[in-house]
């Protein structure tokens, strides 16, 4: 079938897209799938198979061995139909996305000269932060681009002004995981890629609702985790064929630098986590309604998911709204600037009380820094309250967003 003719896709109910998923089958309310997400019953059922049926080391040559090469490899190319990357660079799989940016780093500062620049979005996890910020101590320049208290975001004008000709890379978050705003990746790179330097988009908020698309957005490198994107608990990082060029990997002498991705993979990744990775491919098909694992499938099945999670996040945020004591952490755009990621703070009620308010009332939702600690303290949030999150992805529901609406309504 070819991707050109098919027609926009129509939504599956929400009961049948929640029979996929075993752990939805109770009355909890699963609010927190920014800090990761539930899984198809296929994934966990392909883990399982793998490890039961050829839990073995690739690269022999008898059967089990050739089926989990294959296996391995197949999820290597999955992930780059997911993230739009085949032919313009490979995905590298790892344990997480700290790790693999931690990789990154090292690989790096292998190239380059202290005075050399690096410049560090305010908004990141600090796992888009930590492993550039330890190359200072080897005469690394960092810089940072700030965020305006005010928006919540960090304006282009500001990353124009930093941008010099030692600028190496430039590391944000594509989405924040506390304040849940898509930012424009392809003018950031754009502009980043003027001044000769590479982005490392962090992708990990952003990639559980919306498609990937390196190849539309140019970026360098591109980084999310897989446990909250339905999948097990890995990580998987693009890069464009010419950023790796640059790079010497951290795998054993003896491997090729040719050898990509695998002189990036620290000994062995998770096979049972590829395998886990390669059943997502079902749930996509299932979600989109065509019975091709291509690019088409993928956009479809993510397109269904924005229009799922669209209305609950409007509906959640028109309550936040009405709530004077309550102040939204986040542009928290109601259409599609925002992602289902919820951050708010009460006049006077304590982020941990809110939660603890709503913990009782079987629905998961979290509250503190979000492991986003630069920016709390620019925003001046207190890091051991931290904020109140709301994470919602497709799966859930608006009768969800509802019950949580009715229990903060008994105290906001
Ligand atoms: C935006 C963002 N980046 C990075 C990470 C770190 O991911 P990992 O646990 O795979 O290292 C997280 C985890 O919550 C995140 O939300």
């Amino acid at each position: 079938m070819s991707s050109v003719s098919r027609s926009a896709p129509i939504a599956p109910s929400r009961s049948d897209i929640r029979a996929w998923f075993p752990t939805l089958a109770t009355d909890f309310a699963f609010l927190e799938n920014a800090g990761g997400s539930q899984v198809p019953g296929v994934v966990a059922d392909a883990i399982r198979d793998y490890m039961l049926s050829r839990y073995v080391q690739l690269g022999a040559g008898y059967r089990q061995s050739i089926e989990a090469s294959g296996v391995v490899a197949d999820a290597h190319a999955y992930v780059e139909t997911l993230v739009n990357a085949t032919g313009i660079g490979k995905v590298v799989l790892g344990q997480s996305t700290t790790s693999l940016l931690h990789v990154l780093a090292d690989a790096y500062m292998d190239t380059w000269q202290a005075g050399d620049e690096v410049i560090i979005a305010e908004t990141n996890h600090e796992a888009n932060a930590g492993p550039w910020v330890k190359l200072a101590k080897r005469g690394i320049v960092l810089r940072t681009w700030k965020v305006n208290p005010e928006t919540f975001g960090c304006p282009l004008e500001a990353l124009a002004e930093l941008l010099n000709d030692r600028t190496k890379i430039v590391a944000f978050p594509h989405v924040s995981n506390l304040l849940g705003e898509v930012v424009d990746v392809k003018a950031i790179t754009e502009l980043v890629h003027r001044a000769g330097a590479r982005v490392v988009a962090d992708g990990v908020a952003y990639a559980p609702h919306r498609a990937i698309d390196v190849a539309d957005w140019g970026v360098d490198w591109y980084v999310y985790s897989t446990y909250k994107v339905y999948g097990p608990h890995m990580a998987a990082l693009y890069g464009r064929h010419d950023a790796f060029a640059g790079l010497t990997g951290p795998n054993h002498f003896f491997i090729p630098k040719e050898s990509i991705p695998y002189k990036f993979e620290l000994g062995s990744i998770s096979h049972e986590g590829c395998a886990g990775i390669l059943a997502l491919r079902s749930y996509l098909r299932f979600l989109a309604g065509w019975e091709v694992d291509d690019r088409q499938t993928v956009v479809d099945a993510f397109a269904i998911m924005e229009e799922l999670e669209a209305p609950m996040r409007t509906r959640l945020i028109q309550y936040l709204r009405s709530k004077p004591k309550v102040r939204l952490i986040g542009l928290a755009d109601e259409g599609t600037k925002s992602v289902g990621t919820i951050s708010f703070l009460h006049n006077d009620l304590p982020s941990t009380q809110i939660v603890a308010s709503v913990d009782r009332h079987n629905i998961g939702i979290r509250y503190g820094h979000m492991y986003a600690v630069r920016l709390c303290e620019a925003l001046g949030i207190d890091l051991a309250e931290g904020v109140v999150r709301v994470s919602m992805v497709h799966y859930n529901t608006p009768d969800e967003i509802d019950r949580l609406i009715g229990v903060l309504d008994t105290f906001l």
